[in-house]
């Protein structure tokens, strides 16, 4: 009789450049001393942010990750032959759903790199896709995106063609100007397939961050339950509330975290003071028309080849090339 196969190491092979604790704690002491109070949204993606963010990804409210799915089914063929047989760089990989619509219609495609800051979400994400794409070699990057990818450190991306892929209109995190200098940076992985949320009406824009449920609220509220776990802070949740708003003239959602009442937080031994109403921004989520990303990917050395959109025009699918 045979014996049991003994149960397998993760095949999964990991890179890991993620920030040390004290970088956390130095930009958050940072961010909360400024005029305007702000934290960087790479900070809500702890574990509990990142459920929590998948579950935003299901409200009915939340249009941008369903529509960018049903952009990527229709026009698969069109997209894997973008592809090539490059291998495939995801920025920001979170649970790796929409990388499988494209794997299914590129099955040329030999090598997928997840990059995330969540190390395992990132993990579990690239060995189900090892499971489930036979011939697949999925690499996992823990590592801030938005900072100069070390390509050279990682030999399955050294001298090899690659394509990079940010969906979920990510780039909308960035102020224009910080787009411009991240296209640049990652201009190092060749081509790009990028997801960016069109313009609309803020009757649309708002409910998707601001649910009925809730969920939007718990996601930036739990960047404050992280705060108080790893930097021994003693924010009091009830103290402060969520709001989402579109400014138009700046085509931006802002979205804070708002003091209800004058307090004092303790960070270790810094004291930080909130005067009622008084704002902490935690994200602005940027939107663009077709015109306004095609002329910031030009600004950043790109050559816009192809977009697709759904056709209630919510959200658009760029293919950049290197000029
Ligand atoms: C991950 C930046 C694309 O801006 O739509 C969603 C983040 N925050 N709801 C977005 C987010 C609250 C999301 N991005």
């Amino acid at each position: 009789m045979p014996s049991p196969s003994p149960i397998k190491p993760s095949p999964v092979k990991l890179y890991d450049f993620h920030p040390p604790v004290e970088d956390f704690r130095s930009a958050v002491l940072r961010g909360l001393s400024l005029p305007q109070k702000m934290l960087s949204p790479q900070f809500l993606y702890d574990k509990r942010g990142s459920e929590l963010f998948d579950a935003i990804c299901q409200l009915p409210e939340y249009y941008l990750t369903r529509t960018e799915m049903d952009i990527l089914r229709a026009n698969a063929k069109d997209i894997a032959a973008a592809l090539g047989d490059r291998s495939l760089v995801e920025l920001g990989s979170g649970s790796s759903q929409k990388i499988r619509i494209l794997l299914d219609a590129a099955p040329q495609v030999a090598t997928y790199v997840g990059v995330d800051i969540s190390r395992q979400h990132l993990q579990e994400a690239c060995a189900a896709l090892m499971a489930d794409f036979d011939g697949l070699d999925a690499i996992a990057v823990c590592a801030d995106y938005t900072q100069p990818l070390p390509i050279e450190s990682i030999p399955e991306l050294r001298n090899r063609p690659t394509i990079g892929f940010f969906p979920g209109s990510s780039i909308g995190n960035l102020e224009p100007a910080e787009a411009i200098a991240f296209l640049k940076t990652v201009a190092v992985l060749g081509d790009l397939i990028v997801g960016v949320d069109l313009k609309k009406s803020p009757i649309i824009l708002e409910p998707a961050y601001d649910d009925t449920q809730g969920i939007s609220a718990a996601f930036a509220l739990n960047v404050l339950v992280r705060i108080n776990r790893e930097l021994g802070a003693n924010f009091d949740l009830s103290q402060f509330e969520y709001r989402a708003h579109y400014n138009e003239a700046k085509g931006r959602i802002e979205m804070a975290i708002a003091s209800l009442c004058d307090q004092t937080v303790h960070l270790g031994d810094t004291e930080i003071g909130f005067k009622a109403g008084e704002t902490l921004r935690t994200e602005c989520s940027y939107k663009y028309t077709v015109d306004e990303f095609q002329l910031l990917a030009m600004e950043a050395g790109f050559q816009p080849v192809q977009v697709w959109i759904d056709r209630h025009q919510l959200f658009s699918l760029h293919h950049l090339k290197q000029m």
